[in-house]
């Protein structure tokens, strides 16, 4: 007992004297040091999403095993708001009888949750947006205990079109997000912040100035292969604006949704790793394919995309059809996607030079979880829409 008391006092002395020789204004450690991951339900419920419906795919997340592969966050997306009471006070609707005791419920499963507002007076669905009430509804937020919010920009964008020019047009758009960025630091608690306004005006460029964690590049992902390649190779060119703390966002996950066969989401999963892109889950985690939990979870996959450095990769070489990607990881590896975006199977070749690797390198394929020796490039066949994704070092 006196040895446990003993152990106490040094550590309070020692945690005093850590907290005095801390510089004054240390930045607080982001809310998302990696790639956020989690369930989103836009992508499969859209409005028909209620409390009993997060809290399945809150169990689900934990029974099959997601939440020990790293995923956390269980986000309601739009759909989920009343009305404001006499004193502005937001309220859930009738889906969402009690939503501190459902944030409760989700914590309790050891996962974080998530919700969705727009800095404009209605959301993209039609529903209550934040504007005016940006303070008040972070307090709101905070008190359910909230841990993420996904704030889209939806009915700004007609305000921001009148504005006439494109200066006068941003300035309402970076107000706004300030202004939630601001409510949300006050509350004191730390709030994952997820800009949604589907790339205009470059938001890459200053989406973290305003608070961001992560913003959004592309309109909506759809879960068809077409849809999916335009967005994630689209990114090229967008690796510099990624760090830790700030992400770019290609859009949520369709794993699993029944738009594209394995393949097709093996791409979409290797893809998104390699972009250090959010993943979360789209799919209705209660009736998973063991399949689609293979592409979900593969640890190899996940450690790509949530690799410590948190840098983005990028695209290193397109012929025709054929693309070659990599992501620099620590400690001097490599993430490699060897892409083929035509229907019909093709070879695909990197040589190792090229992704600035003098001599060889010891090389793993990561979705077959075979060691294929060291080698100075590997030339390969590649399924039609598919991909082989090494990890070289
Ligand atoms: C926009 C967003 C989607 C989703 C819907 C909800 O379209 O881009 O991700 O949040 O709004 O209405």
């Amino acid at each position: 007992m006196i040895q446990a008391r003993t152990g106490l006092r040094t550590l309070t002395l020692a945690a005093a004297i850590a907290a005095a020789a801390a510089p004054a204004l240390a930045a607080p450690p982001s809310a998302a040091p990696t790639p956020p991951m989690g369930w989103n339900s836009w992508n499969h419920f859209a409005a028909k999403i209620d409390d009993a419906t997060v809290r399945a795919q809150a169990d689900a997340m934990v029974k099959s095993g997601m939440r020990d592969a790293g995923f956390r966050y269980i986000n309601i997306d739009d759909t989920w708001e009343g009305t404001r009471d006499a004193n502005g006070v937001i309220h859930p609707n009738s889906k969402f009888p009690d939503m501190k005791a459902l944030a409760d419920y989700v914590h309790s499963k050891g996962l974080k949750i998530g919700i969705y507002s727009s800095p404009g007076p209605k959301t993209c669905a039609g529903y209550e947006g934040s504007e005016g009430h940006e303070a008040q509804d972070a307090q709101t937020y905070a008190a359910w205990g909230i841990d993420y919010l996904k704030y889209d920009l939806c009915s700004l964008g007609p305000r921001m079109i009148a504005a006439g020019s494109l200066d006068k047009a941003q300035d309402i758009e970076l107000a706004a997000y300030k202004k939630m960025d601001a409510a949300l630091k006050a509350t004191g608690r730390p709030i994952v912040y997820s800009l949604c306004q589907y790339g205009v005006a470059q938001v890459w460029r200053w989406g973290g100035s305003v608070g961001g964690n992560l913003w959004r590049t592309t309109g909506d992902i759809t879960d068809k292969y077409a849809r999916m390649a335009t967005i994630g190779f689209g990114q090229a060119g967008l690796s510099k604006y990624a760090k830790p703390g700030n992400w770019n966002d290609p859009d949520m996950l369709e794993v699993g949704n029944g738009g594209m066969n394995a393949t097709e989401y093996r791409t979409h999963m290797s893809l998104w790793a390699i972009l250090a892109a959010p993943l979360l889950a789209g799919n209705d985690l209660t009736k998973m394919s063991p399949e689609t939990l293979a592409i979900l979870t593969n640890r190899e996959v996940l450690a790509i995309d949530q690799d410590k450095a948190g840098r983005q990769g990028d695209r290193v070489r397109a012929e025709g059809p054929l693309e070659v990607w990599a992501k620099p990881l620590s400690g001097g590896a490599k993430a490699v996607g060897l892409f083929n975006t035509s229907d019909q199977p093709s070879y695909v070749e990197v040589k190792y030079s090229e992704l600035g690797l003098k001599g060889s390198a010891k090389t793993r394929d990561v979705w077959a979880a075979k060691d294929l020796g060291v080698l100075k490039g590997y030339r390969t066949l590649v399924p039609g829409h598919g991909v082989v994704l090494l990890r070289l070092g």
